[in-house]
């Protein structure tokens, strides 16, 4: 017997493989008084329903703003164009009033920094609650009983005990597992987990993976899920994205990149992991040469002061993502699918 939630059963099984997130052309930038950031420039991803999509690529390559954007959290300074659709729904544009409709209910996010995301002053069940009875029409006394049994969901022991806690009262993985309460409970089609397993002990990050896991299953959540962790990747992601410097630069099934990668890019990643005796490794490696300044838009790769096979071209047109479809790549030269994922590859 399936033990799924009858709303998202019905949302994932509706059309197997219908985007319930689906990000076109979103471009992000930050002007001040003496520059503009261009921190996302033109990025496209689906997700669908029971799909874990991965986000990967090095500090600063716009993984948190994209999130933020999509969630309608960008500071004022932020200029956002691009359509960011949930659902059938056009978020882009949406007003304030709209957006928190949504945000908490429909599309929820888990932040990077789970201290600074709950409230202090607030008992961990009030903040539950809260969201309860915000979106939901909850008495307090129904939101009381409910958050009890979204921290079992999430694997806090104890619950009925822990509801009454303060955060500071908690350790850092069980804040997290409150942030993920949080998160889904109001079971979100779309849920965005930014690094929800940073600075957590193996053992916990196993917990967490596993509570996402099981959410996506039972509840047929979207998940996008940011991290620096290959092995988590592996573990949990059935497509992976790539950024690189705001700009996505391969996007395919976890398989398929790990087996296959075709962007240079990529392949320094995976190569640096890969190679025989460096197993343990599963943080992204850092790669020779410099990140590029995110002031210009060059109509250019921008990986090219740092890659091997650059040749003129690449300095002078952008490569777009293509195919339309499947395993993609913006490369010019895109390394054959064929290579052994731990060499470089041979042309
Ligand atoms: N509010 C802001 N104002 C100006 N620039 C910003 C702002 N927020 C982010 N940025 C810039 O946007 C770029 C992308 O930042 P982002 O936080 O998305 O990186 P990230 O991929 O999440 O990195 P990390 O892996 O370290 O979390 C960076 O250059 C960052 O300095
Ligand atoms: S487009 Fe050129 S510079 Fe960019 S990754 Fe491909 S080969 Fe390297
Ligand atoms: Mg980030």
């Amino acid at each position: 017997m399936s033990t799924a939630h009858p709303k998202n059963a019905e949302r994932a099984s509706a059309v197997p493989g219908t985007p319930v997130l689906s990000v076109r052309d979103l471009s992000v930038s930050f002007r001040s008084d003496t520059r503009t950031v261009h921190a996302v420039d033109s990025l496209s991803y689906e997700v669908a329903a029971g799909e874990v999509l991965a986000i990967v690529g090095e500090s600063g390559c716009g993984k948190s703003v994209t999130s933020m954007a999509v969630m309608g959290l960008l500071p004022p300074t932020a200029t956002v164009t691009g359509s960011v659709r949930l659902g059938g729904r056009e978020l882009a544009g949406a007003t304030e009033k709209e957006l928190s409709a949504v945000r908490g209910k429909d599309l929820a996010m888990i932040f990077q920094e789970p201290m600074t995301s709950l409230n202090p002053v607030l008992t961990i069940g009030r903040q539950i609650g809260e969201v309860l009875r915000r979106h939901q029409g909850l008495s307090r006394k129904e939101a009381g009983e409910r958050a009890v049994e979204l921290l079992a969901l999430v694997g806090i022991p104890a619950p009925e005990r822990r509801v009454a806690e303060y955060p500071h009262q908690l350790s850092g993985g069980m804040r997290q597992r409150v942030m993920i309460a949080i998160a889904v409970a109001c079971d979100p089609a779309v849920l965005i987990a930014d690094e929800p397993t940073t600075a957590l002990d193996v053992t916990v990050q196993a917990g967490i993976l596993e509570v996402l896991q099981s959410l996506r299953e039972r509840l047929g959540t979207a998940i996008v899920l940011i991290t620096h962790d290959l092995g988590v990747v592996a573990d949990a992601a059935d497509r992976v994205l790539v950024m690189y410097a705001g700009r996505a630069v391969e996007q395919a099934s976890a398989d398929e990149l790990f087996t296959a990668p075709r962007h240079p890019y990529t392949r320094g990643l995976l190569s640096a992991v890969l190679r025989p005796g460096q197993e343990g490794k599963r943080r992204l490696p850092e790669i020779p040469g410099l990140v590029p300044s995110l002031t210009a838009q060059p109509d250019a790769c921008t990986f090219a002061a740092r890659c091997t096979h650059a040749d003129e071209r690449c300095g002078t047109a952008r490569p777009a993502l293509t195919p339309d479809t499947g395993h993609r790549v913006a490369c010019w030269h895109p390394v054959a699918a064929t290579a052994p994922a731990h060499e470089e590859a041979a042309r």
